[in-house]
């Protein structure tokens, strides 16, 4: 095989497609997001844009609290853990963190990992794998770290509907009630912005004697009272098995965790090799997360301002027509429904109007469904936002695309 024309004639097919990615290579400015240096910008000059697609939801990344916390502990400790938890890589600030994590969902005990991604990944393929005749019901629409954890687990699973009570509880009822059984879903789904009914879930979870494992990343820190997600806001948090988060998304650093009993919590650190073979993350980092959790425990600030720019983003798309999802959530999908008018959207925003908003196609999402997603945030300002709506509707325009309004799913 010559090996090098089989990776090329692979990545021609996805050109051909659309669907071949590229980078923007930003550099934020510090205290300026949203605003950044783009690399590789508009014929390959570099210039500012203005980023409207981040999962910095509240700008956190840039938050002096955080900053300063992340100073300090690379003053203090130096720069990485030193080794896996195992291993000298156990430090003060992750202790720290997870016992600010544990308290944040209102769970006996939190465990970190290196990412949202890997704490999927490991516990989900854990549990699957330890627990004798364990089924995972999983939502169609998992996020791929659910969805390989499940597959690596070798568990029993079940595909349900997306957010469907009655295919959900079809599938437990033809399960005997004693078998083992785990119930996998997302609170936020981060492509349609649609919410689960997680009170109905953790209904059928106890009618049918089954854990339960709520994915919050889209909406930890965001959510809440105190950022503690959708399960915090409709107080379910003590309903759940296991609620798993991201430390890279609202709060702005990076890194993921899982929130749960002592025991579960126990049982993923002593066998989960996802979390036992990988050096831990660094203290600097551990200690930013947690100035961002504690920060966003108690101000409200940055929730009520998110709300209002994703309020004012959504009223100036409907002014003109423009069809996003109409859902409760804070992502904003528009609409573009094809692979190469959604790039050209992408890349004449960025060259002519000096915004970014990647385009997002298949396999992210089905075929047809093309879509920018929209991530307001606290840092935008009116003027960006008029400044958005603007180029979005030139462009709506130039590419003859219809305008109405989706309803939510
Ligand atoms: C639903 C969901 N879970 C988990 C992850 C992974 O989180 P992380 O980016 O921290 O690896 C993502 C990432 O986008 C996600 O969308």
């Amino acid at each position: 095989m010559n090996y090098q024309d089989f990776f090329q004639s692979a990545l021609d097919q996805l050109r051909d497609a659309g669907n071949y990615r590229e980078f923007a290579e930003l550099e934020r400015h510090r205290g300026a997001f949203p605003t950044a240096l783009c690399h590789n910008g508009p014929n390959d000059t570099p210039g500012d844009v203005t980023i409207w697609c981040s999962n910095d939801y509240l700008g956190m990344g840039q938050h002096p609290k955080v900053l300063a916390a992340m100073h300090n502990a690379l003053d203090r400790t130096g720069a990485g853990a030193g080794g896996t938890r195992n291993i000298s890589g156990t430090t003060h600030d992750h202790v720290l963190l997870e016992a600010e994590l544990a308290n944040l969902h209102g769970k006996e005990a939190a465990l970190l990992f290196t990412s949202g991604y890997v704490s999927n990944l490991a516990t989900l393929g854990t549990l699957g794998a330890r627990i004798p005749g364990l089924t995972i019901l999983s939502d169609a629409l998992n996020h791929a770290s659910m969805i390989e954890g499940i597959r690596q687990s070798r568990a029993a699973r079940q595909i349900w509907k997306h957010n469907d009570l009655v295919d959900l509880e079809a599938k437990l009822a033809a399960l005997p009630l004693n078998a083992p059984k785990l119930i996998a879903f997302e609170s936020v789904y981060s492509m349609d912005g649609d919410i689960a009914p997680i009170a109905e879930i953790c209904d059928l979870a106890d009618r049918y004697n089954a854990m339960t494992y709520l994915d919050e990343v889209h909406a930890v820190g965001l959510y809440g009272p105190r950022g503690g997600g959708i399960a915090e806001r409709e107080r379910l948090m003590d309903r759940l098995t296991v609620i798993e988060g991201t430390l890279g998304k609202a709060f702005g650093v990076m890194g993921g965790y899982i929130a749960a009993s002592a025991e579960l919590c126990d049982f993923v650190r002593s066998f989960a090799s996802g979390f036992i073979f990988t050096t831990a993350i660094p203290p600097a980092v551990a200690a930013g997360a947690a100035a961002a959790v504690r920060h966003l425990k108690t101000s409200i600030a940055e929730r009520a301002e998110h709300k209002a720019r994703v309020a004012d983003v959504r009223a100036q798309l409907d002014a003109i027509g423009l069809p996003h999802i109409d859902n409760p959530s804070h992502i904003i999908p528009v609409m573009v429904g094809d692979p190469v008018k959604c790039k050209f959207i992408s890349d004449t925003l960025l060259r002519d109007h000096g915004i970014y908003i990647q385009p997002i196609n298949y396999p992210t999402v089905p075929a047809g469904t093309e879509r920018l997603r929209i991530t307001p945030s606290p840092v935008h300002s009116a003027a960006d936002v008029d400044h958005l709506v603007a180029a979005l509707e030139s462009l709506w325009t130039q590419c003859q695309l219809a305008r109405r309004s989706i309803a939510a799913q």
